[in-house]
């Protein structure tokens, strides 16, 4: 026996390999009429891995402490061997990762995924997302930078809108009065110790319901679903479909390689892109920059709340947007899937995206 297949069937004896895969690989099927977004939640995935993997070689040097935070990430752009690469990595990565996770999102709305029996895998997802954008948030501050400083002071002061909790919470996240070294404790905590964990719990679940109720097709074409009420659990098997390897693998490596091909694109043409000047510039508490802007995407929420003059009212008005947002399958009680045959959700889907460019665009201004 050759090497390889001795390793094989080591593994085959003690974990089954063989069975895992026929049954995860060939055994598993896909719709025919699926596409290259049905590849959106691995390029989601796959991004995650490279944020915890640059992750872990910015902290060999990275130091949580206000004395010398903002030194150390300059040494890890500078003296660190290859620092700069992992730095761009991790910092371009959170961005594109934020995008892709979005845009699978969209995807996912699009095609009416999240209908029955998925409205749990939507519900994991969007917590994923919640979950993304506090990781955004939260890794903002480390650098110790003006522009991290200042924009987390204006974030933690939004929970005071709101009588009596808003104090004590905000003073949960800045470990005082003002954003300092406390702050940038907690916010260290959060962001490598806290968080992970329960991204990965959702993580697990996200993909445990994909893989147990099988994939659905996009409804765009033949009508999938079926109409009948939901009462007893039915896999999607997909008799007709083709094997996920090698039919949906292929594009999910087909995605991979353009999102590492974006990545590399900004790390060698743009460099700076992500990196404004108030990003060069250690945290001065006693000086307060003229803009403070945050990440693109919260610059739609940030003009919100900006153009509302009632803050408790303006951030009332997002926290329901993210109840509708995160509850949304249970709302849309609709069977059709195919946003093409729902004109008024269309229109409201095309409105809010048309809202958000310009609000994105009047608060980058
Ligand atoms: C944050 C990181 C996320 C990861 C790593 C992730 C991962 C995945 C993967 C690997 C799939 C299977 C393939 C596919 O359809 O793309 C998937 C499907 C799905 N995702 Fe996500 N996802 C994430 C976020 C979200 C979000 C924000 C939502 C919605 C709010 C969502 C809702 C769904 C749904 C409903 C499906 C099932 C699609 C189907 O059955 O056809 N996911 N996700």
């Amino acid at each position: 026996m050759v090497m390889g297949e001795k390793i094989r069937n080591w593994l085959d004896v003690r974990i089954g390999l063989n069975e895992l895969i026929r049954t995860q690989l060939a055994e598993y099927r896909v719709p025919k009429n699926i596409n290259v977004f049905n590849a959106l939640g691995t390029i989601a995935f796959v991004g995650y891995l490279i944020q915890a993997i640059s992750g872990m070689f910015l902290m060999i040097y990275y130091i949580p402490h206000s004395d010398h935070a903002f030194k150390s990430v300059q040494d890890i752009m500078t003296i660190a061997p290859y620092g700069w690469l992992f730095r761009q990595m991790h910092v371009i990565g959170s961005n594109l990762l934020i995008a892709a996770v979005i845009l699978h999102m969209v995807t996912i709305f699009l095609m009416g995924n999240y209908k029955r029996p998925r409205e749990l895998t939507w519900i994991s997802g969007a917590l994923m997302l919640l979950l993304t954008f506090t990781f955004g948030l939260s890794g903002y501050l480390l650098p110790w930078t003006q522009l991290s400083y200042w924009a987390t002071t204006i974030v933690t002061s939004i929970p005071t809108a709101f009588p009596v909790v808003g104090e004590y919470i905000s003073r949960l996240f800045r470990g005082g009065d003002y954003v300092s070294g406390i702050t940038l404790t907690r916010f260290f905590a959060l962001h490598v110790s806290i968080l992970p964990p329960l991204f990965l719990i959702l993580m697990a679940v996200h993909v445990a319901l994909i893989r147990r109720i099988g994939l659905s097709a996009t409804p765009f074409g033949k009508s999938d679903e079926e109409k009948r009420p939901l009462t007893e659990f039915r896999k999607k098997t997909h008799p007709d479909g083709y094997p996920y390897y090698p039919y949906l693998v292929q594009k999910q490596a087909l995605m991979v390689i353009v999102y590492f091909m974006v990545m590399f694109a900004f790390i060698t043409f743009a460099p700076t892109f992500f990196f404004p000047e108030a990003t060069t510039v250690p945290a001065d508490p006693f000086r307060t920059p003229e803009t403070i802007r945050p990440e693109w995407y919260f610059l739609a929420p940030y003009q919100m709340l900006k153009l509302i003059p009632n803050k408790f009212l303006g951030i009332s008005m997002l926290i329901v947007v993210a109840f509708l947002f995160v509850f949304w399958p249970f709302l849309d009680t609709q069977k059709e899937k195919n946003i093409f045959r729902r004109p008024v959700l269309r229109w409201v889907f095309i409105s809010l995206m048309i809202g958000w460019v310009i609000l994105m665009w009047w608060g980058k201004r």
